[in-house]
């Protein structure tokens, strides 16, 4: 491939998008549908309206950047990732699958390489779920796999609830599955991103392949005891909530850990959210409300952890006399990546001689939701440190070039192959 992508674009792309947001130490915060998170967006639509792309935006704001290369008439590939953030997160999560596939699309459309099938950068919406507990929003309507079920408990901190949102949009509960994508339309997906875990820098590799997402069963659970007097109030007389969920979260980290190890699903459990009520310090906590997030790349382990937990929030809340609620927010299928696709990655990085890991991802991508209707696939770049979520997050520029180039060589593989 003599085709390489421009590197000093593709990073000065990157960083124009990581000034939106920019907060204390380094840190960037785009909530899904914040205004930063707009900005970030209206910036991607500009950029793709500046390469010569014909931009396209659904109704929730998926926006997709279409060249349509030699025969306008066949699936596209498609090739992207998100630009929303989490609270106080990194430039780097999500921002180099789209960055990174726009200035593979725009090298391929500027040396004019004659390509089989349309190519379309993607931006998906609400990929976080750090606002509404509710992951990958965007994708998810597109591969029209939104249920009525999902939205129930979807509400952010302010009480707003997602379901709201969407019918703001025109996006309803009778018309769900009105955004998702005709697989016809669709030859495959593929998605650049950031590890966010430490196997790339510790095994010394420049690129990861990754074969399966992890998927998370989320749920939150509130407890409901009585709000008293803490000056007053006897050990043995109070119904403190909170206590309740002090001894669940160290029950979570107990049971998660019995099931961590690679044979047995690696599963990981987080409580990353809770709200107490009055939540003032002259008061025992009448109400607690736990965020959970249990995931693994085995349903049949995630299912038992689920289960354990739940199992153990009654008991807290009978041997305590309080009240408990278990609230479902989304209960997802760990999701294999196309095995087509992946030995096509292993051939580029082979040809190049550049070092890399098949591996799994413990992060959930738009891809898991993207491969319920087309051939996904994704390309890894190494964390310094594994670190990830964090202001801390960093990728080494020449990997992030590396990952985006690789990506364009696996477009135009991908775009060229017979099927
Ligand atoms: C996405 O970043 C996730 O929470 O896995
Ligand atoms: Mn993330
Ligand atoms: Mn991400």
């Amino acid at each position: 491939m003599n085709i390489t992508i421009n590197k000093e674009r593709l990073l000065h792309d990157l960083n124009a998008v990581s000034r939106i947001g920019l907060g204390d130490h380094g840190s960037v915060t785009r909530l899904v549908f914040s205004i930063k998170e707009l900005r970030s967006r209206q910036l991607l639509i500009h950029l793709m309206t500046q390469a010569g792309l014909k931009v396209h935006i659904d109704r929730i704001g998926n926006i997709f950047g279409r060249w349509n290369g030699g025969n306008p008439k066949a699936p596209a590939v498609l090739a992207g990732s998100h630009l929303d953030t989490v609270v106080q997160g990194g430039k780097f999560d999500g921002p180099v699958g789209v960055i990174g596939a726009l200035e593979a699309v725009r090298s391929l459309k500027e040396n004019k390489l004659p390509l089989a099938c349309p190519l379309e950068v993607v931006c998906f919406v609400g990929e976080e779920s750090s606002r509404f507990g509710f992951s990958t929003l965007g994708s998810s309507l597109v591969a029209g796999v939104v249920h009525i079920k999902d939205l129930a408990n979807a509400v952010d901190a302010h009480g707003t609830k997602l379901e709201d949102i969407l019918s703001s949009m025109g996006i309803y509960r009778d018309n769900l599955a009105s955004l998702k994508r005709a697989a016809a339309s669709v030859k495959a997906y593929l998605e650049l991103h950031i590890e966010q875990g430490p196997i790339l820098e510790a095994k010394n590799k420049r690129i990861g392949i990754v074969t399966s997402i992890a998927a998370p069963t989320r749920f939150k659970v509130v407890y409901t005891g009585q709000a008293d007097h803490s000056g007053t109030t006897p050990m043995e007389m109070r119904k403190d909530a909170l206590v309740a969920a002090a001894h669940l979260i160290t029950y979570i980290e107990e049971a998660s850990s019995e099931y961590s190890q690679m044979d047995k699903g690696r599963v990981v459990g987080t409580v990353g959210a809770m709200k107490i009520e009055p939540g003032v310090i002259n008061a025992v906590p009448g109400k607690a409300e736990l965020s959970v997030d249990i995931r693994s790349i085995s349903a049949g382990a995630k299912e038992r952890v689920a289960r354990l937990v739940m199992d153990r929030a009654q008991e807290i809340a009978h041997l305590r006399e309080i009240a408990v609620e278990i609230l479902p927010i989304r209960d997802e299928t760990p999701v294999p990546l196309d095995e087509g696709l992946l030995p096509l990655i292993k051939e580029i990085c082979e040809e190049k001689g550049i070092a890399y890991e098949v591996m799994p991802s413990g992060a959930g991508h738009d891809a898991m939701q993207m491969a319920k209707i087309t051939r996904a696939g994704m390309i890894f770049v190494p964390s310094k440190r594994g670190i990830s979520h964090n202001p801390m997050e960093w990728t080494d520029p020449e990997d992030i070039c590396l990952g985006a180039q690789i990506l364009l060589e696996t477009i135009v593989r991908v775009a060229n192959e017979k099927t």
